[in-house]
C-alpha cells in the first residue's frame, strides 16, 4: 500500500486492524484509538481519499490502496498545513486525542469542497467525537482554513 505518498510493505495477519498496523509496525502513532468500535472517529484516516475508521478496517483490505494519515497532512515543505495552523491558532485542540481524526475528516471535506458552510463542516465531522472543545472552535478552525485557502488561491499566494 501507499502511505502518505510512500510505498510501504508490511507483514500482518490479514484481519489485523488497520489502526494497529499503522500504530505498530508502521510507527505512525498520530492516528489515535478512542473507542475501538467505530463510534468516536479518533482513528480516522483516508483510504483512497475517503475517511474511514481505521479500527474497523482490516489491514488486508488496504492492499494496493492509498492511505493518508495525520502525518501526511503537512504542506509540501514539511511545515504545518493551513488547516493544522488554524487548529493551533483557533484553539481547535485541547487534549488532542480527537485532533488527528478531526484533521483528517476536515481535510477530506476541504479537498471536496473548498468553501463549505458551517452546516457542511458540522456534517463532515459528525462522526468525530470531542469531549473537550464543545466543537465550535474546531468548526471555526476549519472555516478559517477554508477562508485562508480561498484567499491564497485568489491571490496566487501559496
Ligand atoms: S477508535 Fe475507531 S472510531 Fe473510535
Ligand atoms: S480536544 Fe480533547 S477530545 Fe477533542
Amino acid at each position: 500500500m501507499t502511505v502518505n505518498g510512500v510505498a510501504r510493505e508490511v507483514e500482518a495477519p490479514p484481519l489485523a486492524r488497520l489502526l494497529d498496523v499503522l500504530r505498530g509496525p508502521m510507527g505512525l502513532t498520530g492516528t489515535k484509538e478512542g473507542c475501538g468500535e467505530g463510534e468516536c472517529g479518533a482513528c480516522t484516516v483516508l483510504l483512497d481519499g475517503v475517511p474511514v475508521n481505521s479500527c474497523l478496517v482490516a489491514a488486508g483490505q488496504c492492499e494496493g490502496q492509498a492511505l493518508t494519515t495525520v502525518e501526511g497532512l503537512h504542506d509540501p515543505s514539511g511545515a504545518l498545513s493551513t488547516l493544522q495552523r488554524c487548529f493551533v491558532e483557533d484553539g481547535g485542540a485541547q487534549c488532542g486525542i480527537c485532533t488527528p481524526g478531526m484533521l483528517v475528516a476536515a481535510e477530506a471535506l476541504l479537498r471536496a469542497n473548498r468553501n463549505p458552510t458551517e452546516d457542511q463542516v458540522r456534517d463532515a465531522i459528525a462522526g468525530n467525537i470531542c469531549r473537550c472543545t464543545g466543537y465550535q472552535r474546531i468548526v471555526d478552525a476549519i472555516l478559517h482554513a477554508a477562508k485562508v485557502a480561498t484567499q491564497h488561491s485568489s491571490t496566487g499566494a501559496t
